[in-house]
């Protein structure tokens, strides 16, 4: 197989998540341009389900990078949610509580085509099926990468390497293992996650902590549903036929949301495993990791795509001073700046997942604990701005 040198960018990408793509899109806006490389095929990295809220803070940047027609046209703004406590509801007034934020209901996949089109669009090479991608001389002036496409050994030259390749992605595993460090928390449950076409039982989205485990009631469209409820990880999905996970809902969502439930065959069905992790820095040479590459939180705040979309934010603010003033203050700061956010989110999805859902090794005592906190929160205003404040997103700093 011979290796031409046939690809030049200022900047590598690695990998079509929104990470990847967003700071693609957003480097172009400023006219830095870049390389995307993603191992899987287009119609997989289209199809994957996976977040469906967006901070206020991933709308202003998707309106910033000009991708934002069928965001505007399609999402669903919300001004709250619910918090169901063993069958009883109320509100968290996200609006009233935070001065005027609100988050948008609007799927990652939605986010990923958006994306996609725009980078065709203009042109920036967009490498699907690219194989076997190796990071080389991150510590040298002259990064580059190589990878297989269609057989053929291909090489990218470039100034700088985005990793953004997710959790199993070959970025993060390039920095030698005594020049990172990692944070790890994996939690003895999954969440069984269900789409059907089928309407919301609810307007807005609630969170329900009960004594059979957390459950939530979400949504992709006025006519798409998405559920999720806590389950075990050694869970068979043979043995979760749509109608038990109907019938598991309605328990655990209260008899409000029960009465609003219509339920549908599912068109998707999974478990997805609950982990907390962070590696750090998020920096090692001219390599920069970016999103799921360095941390995963579980995703009862809604918080790993946000987080992406903020980290991207950083980065493209730091590349665009480098090439704009060769300034090289932002490269220095992204990953004290970045790790800053992804530590406050960390936090507060860690503290959620605890406050609604149920450990196996929960005693009595805890659970009244748990109950105690959440009848806090529904009798404080300054509870509520707490976890408020934290759900639509803290501020870019
Ligand atoms: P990713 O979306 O993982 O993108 C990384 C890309 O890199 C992928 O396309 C991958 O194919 C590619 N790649 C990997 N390795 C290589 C390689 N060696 N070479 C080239 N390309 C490579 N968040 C929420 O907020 N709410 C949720 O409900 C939710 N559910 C989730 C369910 C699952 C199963 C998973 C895995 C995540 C979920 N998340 C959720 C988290 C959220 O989807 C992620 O935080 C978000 O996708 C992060 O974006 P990213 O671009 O950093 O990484
Ligand atoms: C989703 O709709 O998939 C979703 C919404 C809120 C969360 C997690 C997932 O906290």
């Amino acid at each position: 197989m011979s290796q031409t040198t046939d690809l030049r960018a200022q900047v590598a990408i690695i990998g079509a998540g929104p990470a990847g793509l967003l700071l693609s899109q957003l480097l172009h806006v400023a006219g830095v341009d870049s390389v995307v490389l993603e191992q899987r095929d287009q119609a997989y990295v289209e199809a994957r389900i996976r977040a469906g809220i967006l901070e206020q803070t991933t709308v202003d940047l998707l309106r910033r990078a000009g991708v934002d027609a069928r965001m505007n046209a399609q999402g669903l703004p919300h001004d709250g949610f619910s918090l169901a406590v063993d069958g009883e509801t109320f509100r968290i007034d996200l609006r009233d509580l935070t001065g005027g934020s609100s988050v948008m209901v609007y799927g990652q996949t939605e986010v990923t085509k958006d994306l996609i089109a725009a980078c065709k669009a203009r042109g920036t090479p967009l490498i699907f099926e690219a194989a076997d991608v190796t990071l080389h001389d991150l510590e040298g002036a002259s990064p580059y990468v190589t990878f297989t496409k269609d057989g053929e050994a291909r090489r990218l030259d470039c100034d700088f390497i985005a990793g953004c390749d997710g959790y199993h992605g070959v970025s993060r595993a390039s920095i030698p293992e005594d020049r990172r460090r990692t944070f790890d928390r994996a939690y003895p449950f999954g969440w069984l996650g269900i789409l059907a076409d089928v309407p919301p039982c609810e307007a807005e989205l609630i969170y329900a902590r009960h004594e059979n485990g957390f459950a939530l009631a979400s949504m992709r469209s006025p006519t798409r549903s998405r559920y999720y409820i806590q389950c075990d990880m050694g869970l068979r999905l043979e043995d979760w036929p749509d109608d038990r996970i109907w019938d598991e809902l309605a328990v655990r969502l209260g008899p409000a949301a029960a009465h609003g439930i219509t339920r549908g065959p599912s068109i998707e069905k999974s478990v997805a495993p609950l982990r907390s992790f962070v590696c750090e820095p998020m920096r090692f040479g001219r390599l920069f990791l970016a999103g799921d590459a360095c941390h995963i939180v579980p995703p009862t705040g809604a918080k790993g795509l946000n987080l992406a979309a903020s980290d991207v934010r950083f980065l493209a603010d730091a590349l665009i001073l480098f090439y704009g003033r060769s300034d090289e203050a932002g490269l220095e700061a992204y990953s004290s700046r970045a790790l800053a956010r992804v530590w406050k989110a960390e936090r507060f999805s860690w503290w959620f997942t605890g406050l609604t859902h149920r450990f196996p090794e929960t005693d009595s005592f805890t659970r009244r604990i748990q109950r105690a906190e959440l009848d806090y929160i529904r009798g404080s205003r300054a509870a509520q701005t707490a976890l408020a404040e934290n759900y639509v997103g803290l501020p870019i700093q």
